[in-house]
């Protein structure tokens, strides 16, 4: 059963020594993160955050991030300048809002979603937030467990059946010669695994694209079907990143969001530092 409180992330809340953070080889960061990896990640339960960074500034955090994710795989572009540890903090946007506007460009919360599920070449398997300041309220990460959803949709073979179905998610790329759209599931099995692609903006956005086709009254009752669950409280695991703290996540079988923000007036105001990340072994594009 998920926790109830807002401290979800303590049963894999892992102390990192400070001489550890400033001086590990990039051997030893690889063998001691690999093995949390194998474990929280790619075992149970799809995440796991480190913690007592806060000695560090933020150009040491910023190295931190990016050493600390490469030990975990190949880091991949978020844009197209090739930006690999990408600021995600609140930039005056809403989700969705004008050609290219992002959810982690916004402060709101809910929309409960995996990342770059609109991505035309590999979707990050992991990736990691870095807690660089934290919001003044509010903030709090969001997970559930798609192994929890496929569990409470076990009874609606209908809705698995439709969202194993190709959807058109919008790219949110305006450039010339970019796709206006990726075709992939929301849900497949892969290596023996099920996989989750699910931004539901994205979509409804990437089917009102000129030459692709409405979505159709099934797809629209089974994003309300997951979208019921993954609002859930039940299916929630809830905290919130302190300064000095890094959580990676698994992407493939995560949804992720977090609660609405307000900022403090002056320089801290809310940032992480994104990366994404995929296993050398999936890389396929
Ligand atoms: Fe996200």
């Amino acid at each position: 059963m998920p926790l109830t409180t807002q401290r979800a992330f303590d049963p894999v809340r892992f102390d990192i020594p400070r001489d550890f953070a400033e001086d590990a080889s990039p051997e030893d960061m690889r063998t001691w993160l690999c093995g949390l990896g194998d474990r929280h990640l790619d075992g149970g339960p799809g995440y796991f955050v480190l913690t007592g960074l806060q000695h560090l500034d933020e150009p040491g955090m910023r190295a931190f991030a990016l050493a600390a994710s490469a030990a975990l795989g190949r880091l991949l572009p978020q844009d197209s300048g090739g930006t690999l540890l990408r600021e995600v903090r609140y930039r005056g946007v809403r989700l969705g809002e004008g050609a290219t506007g992002r959810y982690s460009d916004s402060r709101d919360g809910g929309n409960l979603h995996t990342d770059s599920p609109h991505r035309p070449t590999a979707v990050p398997d992991y990736f990691a937030l870095a807690c660089v300041h934290q919001a003044a309220v509010g903030g709090d990460l969001v997970l559930v467990r798609l192994a929890d959803v496929l569990d409470r949709l076990r009874g609606t073979p209908d809705v698995l059946r439709t969202l194993r179905r190709p959807v058109h998610f919008d790219t949110r790329d305006d450039s010339p010669g970019a796709p206006a759209t990726v075709v992939r599931p929301v849900l497949e099995q892969r290596d023996g695994r099920e996989h989750i692609h699910y931004l539901r903006e994205y979509i409804e956005l990437g089917h009102r694209r000129p030459g692709v086709p409405d979505l159709d009254a099934a797809q629209l009752l089974a994003f309300d079907a997951l979208d019921a669950l993954v609002e859930s409280r039940d299916l929630q695991y809830t905290d919130r990143l302190s300064k000095g703290e890094m959580i990676f996540i698994d992407n493939r079988w995560t949804l992720h969001g977090r609660v609405a923000f307000e900022d403090r007036e002056g320089d801290d105001r809310r940032l992480m530092l994104r990366t994404w990340i995929t296993k050398a072994e999936s890389v396929n594009g």
